[in-house]
């Protein structure tokens, strides 16, 4: 797992993707696309039918399958992410997503009486530029791989952060921003980690008279306050919850640091946040000003304030999870249907020096979907002659129904002919 504070921000344990440094991880923020689907019109009749059936629009901009799915050694989009997009749970009010959304909003709006600008409709085609330069993602970070990112081509990306917005919103005059958004980071398979997610990104700019008259230094008068928002913030969510504040390391925010808030006899990270690096307002247009940012886990956090076991069922279209939701309802606790029996399949094979446990997951989503709920390395060991070997655990269940055995196997063979076939390991 990997990256800038890992992403599944910050919210998922330790697995950020951006902060472990030395780890070696009328607005258009889409790039251009070359075929159109009306052009495709004129060439090809049956291939307009085809790209009219996947063909969607994100903040204006229309996407097609081709644009994001190739048979190219420089892309590793699969299908299944590409149904993702444009799916935007973050904006269906009557979704958990949604409504913690909303809750956020709703603190930010009595607080500081709208001056923050909400943006949730940002398309989640990036350049490598935004999603890394413009925040100072270092060159050899292992957010940057092929491993951990979907790549549309080699500068463009899936947004891995909702940061990848920040320095071209500073352009265009936004100083007080809120971007909700889905996000997409390649990552191993369990109750908590999927392959999409949505985080909410926060921002404020001051100016030096704000400083100034309180005797602060810049730095830490924003921190000061970054705390103060971000304490009220999580008391909005949780109620009288303790807290504590741990440093760490985000490339683009110094000092950085993470709440942690004790819940359940646990204390749960719920945010990553900063002073902006001074270099990320000095090249877009506020080079006398500071700034603070915070980076949230919408996913994260709604699995625990609406009790909800499994990241996938965010995804589920089922009434019998959908109508226990609604619009304003924040942490009405989700109450299971059913459980349906887990069924296990292991898979053991030698690995060779190309095989990553992500490059394994990817290929199991392809085949069985939401149907896997979980993918364990049980066993690892190097023999004599140097091969290494190891185990997995593939976990399948489904939130919705019971499995039959003849499911289950025919998954179980097709993900063991890919998993030769594309990792190329070889079966034990
Ligand atoms: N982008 C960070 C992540 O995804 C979260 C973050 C945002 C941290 C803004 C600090 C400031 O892990």
């Amino acid at each position: 797992m990997m990256m800038i504070s890992s992403m599944h921000t910050t919210l998922f344990v330790g697995t950020s993707l951006f902060r472990h440094t030395n780890s070696l991880r009328t607005l258009k923020f889409c790039l251009p696309f070359s075929s159109s689907a009306a052009s495709s019109l004129s060439i090809d009749k049956k291939k307009w039918r085809q790209s009219v059936f996947s063909a969607l629009e994100v903040g204006g901009v229309k996407i097609t399958r081709q644009d994001v799915v190739r048979d190219d050694p420089t892309n590793n989009v699969p299908d299944n992410i590409f149904s993702k997009l444009g799916m935007q749970l973050h904006r269906r009010n009557q979704h958990p997503l949604g409504i913690l959304k909303n809750a956020i909003y709703e603190y930010f709006d009595t607080n500081y009486s709208n001056k923050f600008n909400k943006l949730d409709d940002l398309c989640p085609i990036v350049s490598l530029k935004q999603n890394f330069d413009d925040v100072l993602v270092p060159e050899d970070h292992v957010s940057r791989s092929y491993n951990d990112t979907y790549y549309i081509d080699p500068q463009t990306v899936l947004r891995c952060h909702t940061s990848a917005h920040q320095a071209e919103l500073l352009r265009s005059g936004y100083t007080h921003f809120l971007v909700t958004g889905d996000v997409y980071r390649r990552d191993s398979i369990d109750s908590t980690h999927y392959p999409v997610f949505h985080q909410m990104e926060g921002f404020r700019v001051f100016v030096p008279e704000e400083w100034e008259a309180s005797g602060m230094d810049a730095t830490s008068f924003s921190a000061a306050d970054l705390k103060k928002c971000l304490e009220g913030l999580a008391r909005h969510l949780f109620g009288d919850v303790e807290m504590r504040w741990v440093d760490t390391y985000f490339p683009f925010t110094n000092p950085s640091f993470e709440l942690e808030i004790y819940f359940k006899e646990k204390w749960l990270e719920v945010l990553g946040c900063g002073v902006t690096e001074q270099e990320i307002l000095n090249r877009n247009g506020q080079p006398n000003n500071v700034a603070w940012a915070f980076g949230l886990g919408l996913e994260r956090l709604a699995m625990v304030l609406f009790d909800i076991p499994d990241i996938r069922l965010f995804w589920s279209n089922d009434e019998r999870f959908t109508s226990q939701f609604s619009k304003g309802q924040l942490g009405v606790k989700f109450k299971p249907y059913s459980k349906y029996p887990p069924c296990y399949k292991d898979i053991s094979f030698w690995i060779n020096e190309s095989f990553t446990e992500n490059n394994l997951c990817e290929v199991v989503r392809g085949v069985a979907g939401d149907l896997v709920e979980e993918v364990q390395l049980i066993d690892n060991f190097t023999n004599k002659k140097g091969m290494t070997s190891h185990c997995y655990r593939i976990a399948y269940r489904s939130m919705e129904r019971s499995l039959t055995d003849d499911e289950i196997n025919d998954l179980q063979w097709k993900v063991r002919e890919l998993v030769q076939n594309k990792l190329e390991v070889v079966i034990r």
